[in-house]
């Protein structure tokens, strides 16, 4: 593959830096192009440097755009690995299909990656709990301000060396349920890791942080009654036993971790639900010492045990705003795949250099 070389490499953050989440970025970055003629075409790596755009670019007006996220791991041999990438190509261009944005080759983007990580395998960190966080994205770049698909498009992918999501790691967050705004109705995006999603529940996270939230639990768009997703999480839910996640109705983003927690759970014998689950029977359960537990699910969040849920004015702890059991047992059992620390039966993990 084409590469070309920058002048001069970036700092790397000092050994011991707390990386928090997507604050440094790597040397190189990977890219391609699209038009109409040549279809997907310049894939090659580049200095990760920042790129001139006419102001009538497409993107900046309507958000024709999608975006993944997977992570790199260094082994304990050395080698570099990846979590389930090619489930998360196959999402990418779901989301494309969605956006009206054209099918790209998963094998092309599947190879700038690896070759991506091999250039940059020193940028990995290797700290406990840290990891290189991969954000391929597409962005539609047409100069123009019609209401239609673009005709060019740009695919690029960047790697940051992150800590954990949340500033205060794995200690349970702190969720306001919205009752107010929402983030998705069915047949609207999502379902699709697009843009917009996230622009568009900005000003319920910042309220929620204002109060002092970590992030808000969305509900359903049409009865403001059934328990969604986080927006960066998908939501479980430890009730008497049973460990339910809210079906995939068509607003929810079909989380990677999520499905690798099913598959675990399913497979370790637990009553698992994928299934409606309303604010009112988490309530209810709260209130009547059933909800064990609570956790959310992402590739940036990990697994992230919920400590305390706010609803329509009311507090409810869980677990004693502690870990609970089923939380750490998928926490050790995906970190310990993903570093290498425990077998990976599935053969989740991507060995690519
Ligand atoms: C991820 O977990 O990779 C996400 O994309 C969630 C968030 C950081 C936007």
């Amino acid at each position: 593959m084409k590469m070309i070389e920058r002048k001069q490499l970036r700092q790397k953050p000092e050994k011991g830096t707390a990386l928090g989440f997507g604050r440094y970025f790597t040397d190189y970055m990977f890219t391609m192009k699209y038009n109409e003629k040549e279809g997907w075409h310049d894939a090659q790596i580049e200095p990760n440097e920042p790129v001139r755009f006419d102001l009538a670019t497409t993107i900046f007006h309507y958000a024709q755009g999608i975006f993944e996220g997977m992570k790199a791991f260094v082994q304990p041999d050395g080698k570099i690995a990846v979590f389930r990438p090619e489930e998360n190509w196959a999402r990418m261009n779901r989301s494309a299909a969605r956006m009206c944005i054209p099918q790209f080759p998963a094998e092309l983007a599947e190879e700038g990656l690896e070759e991506l990580l091999k250039v940059e395998r020193d940028w990995i960190p290797t700290e406990p709990g840290t990891a290189l966080y991969i954000r391929p994205t597409i962005i539609a770049t047409r100069v123009m301000l019609g209401v239609h698909a673009s005709t060019e498009y740009l695919f690029f992918i960047i790697l940051s060396p992150v800590g954990s999501y949340y500033a205060h790691g794995l200690e349970p967050t702190k969720l306001l349920v919205e009752d107010f705004y929402v983030r998705s109705a069915i047949g609207g995006t999502g379902e699709a890791k697009c843009l917009g999603n996230y622009a568009a529940s900005m000003k319920a996270g910042e309220e929620a942080e204002e109060k002092g939230f970590d992030q808000v639990l969305w509900l359903d768009a049409k009865e403001k009654k059934y328990v969604e997703e986080v927006g960066s999480m998908n939501m479980f839910f430890v009730i008497d036993g049973e460990v339910v996640t809210p079906e995939l109705v068509g607003s929810i983003l079909p989380g990677i971790t999520r499905k690798s927690c099913l598959q675990i759970l399913r497979d370790r014998g637990y009553r698992v639900s994928e299934r409606r689950i309303s604010i009112d029977e988490v309530i209810a359960a709260a209130e009547n010492g059933k909800l064990d537990e609570a956790f959310g699910t992402g590739t940036a969040a990990v697994i992230s045990p919920v400590g305390l849920i706010r609803y329509k004015g009311k507090d409810y702890t869980i677990n004693g705003g502690k870990m609970g059991d089923v939380t750490r047992m998928l926490y050790d059992t995906i970190t310990g795949i993903q570093y290498g620390k425990r077998e990976d039966p599935y053969g989740w993990k991507k060995i690519v250099g």
